[in-house]
């Protein structure tokens, strides 16, 4: 039987630039619904991308409100997971590493990695929907919706329009210079580890197709055997809080 880890591992352990690109999979150990996975409970009739989009908000603003404080409330109970952690811990192992993430939580942050380029925005950063002002009181403990599911947004204390969350929804722009700066890190590194993401969100999903035209070799670290016809792709089926402790282990057992 072939070793998957032993090219990956190889790759990991002589890799001067390494990007790490997170999806929704990286939180799911941590408890956190994917967003293509089944949801339970009180969201499992709603379909997440129709409840992400301005339209959506404009239409129905406590249902939208109320699904991310619901959300919020998850990932200010949740913990790290020994994906993050590994992943943090990459970063004194490799001579330059750089965390991109399609999550909207602070889960990379709170296992201690730093500098983390959020491509979708965050949870923690609500903003006024019409005159865009932050809302201070960004870090108050979220408020879960009652079973009505509904919760109103506060108001903005300039001009009384409505908070929305701080993430980027269909139909919105990525924050401008964080995509310019991941665009650039993909297309400099020599690995590309990417963890938990179904690919299937542009503009995001590019990044590990840019790494690998620009001749750089990924590694695809989910349950969910990802198909690609490149030469330089490797695929390591498993849970990312499994699979990346072992990755690491298995590229830096005998280093100090
Ligand atoms: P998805 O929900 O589309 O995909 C999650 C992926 O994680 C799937 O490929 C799963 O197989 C995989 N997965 C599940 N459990 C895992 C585990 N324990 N370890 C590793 N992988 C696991 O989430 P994303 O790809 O992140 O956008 O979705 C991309 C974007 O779509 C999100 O950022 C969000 C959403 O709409 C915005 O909010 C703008």
């Amino acid at each position: 039987m072939t070793d998957t880890y032993h090219i990956p591992a190889q790759l990991l352990a002589n890799a001067n630039r390494v990007v790490v690109f997170t999806g929704a999979g990286v939180s799911a150990e941590s408890g956190i619904p994917t967003f293509r996975g089944r949801l339970s409970g009180l969201w499992e009739r709603f379909e997440p991308s129709q409840l992400a989009t301005p339209d959506a908000f404009m239409a129905d603003p406590e249902l939208v409100w109320g699904w991310y404080e619901w959300r919020r409330t998850l990932v200010c109970n949740a913990k790290p997971n020994a994906a993050h952690i590994a992943i943090a811990e990459l970063a004194a192992r490799v001579p330059r590493l750089t965390v991109v993430t399609q999550n909207v939580d602070d889960l990379h942050e709170r296992a201690g990695s730093a500098g983390v380029l959020h491509l979708h925005g965050s949870l923690n950063a609500p903003r006024c929907f019409d005159c865009g002002a932050s809302f201070p009181d960004a870090a108050m403990k979220p408020q879960e919706p009652d079973a009505g599911r509904r919760l109103a947004p506060p108001r903005c204390q300039h001009c009384s329009g409505m908070i929305r969350p701080g993430v980027v929804w269909f139909g919105e722009s990525l924050p401008e210079q964080v995509f310019a700066r991941a665009f650039e890190e993909a297309s400099q590194c020599d690995l590309l580890l990417s963890i938990g993401t179904s690919g299937l969100v542009q503009p995001a999903a590019q990044i590990p197709a840019l790494a690998l035209a620009a001749g750089a070799s990924v590694v695809h670290i989910n349950p969910e055997n990802v198909e690609s016809r490149m030469q330089n792709a490797y695929n390591l089926t498993g849970a990312a809080g499994e699979v990346m402790p072992e990755l690491l282990r298995r590229a830096f057992s005998g280093s100090p």
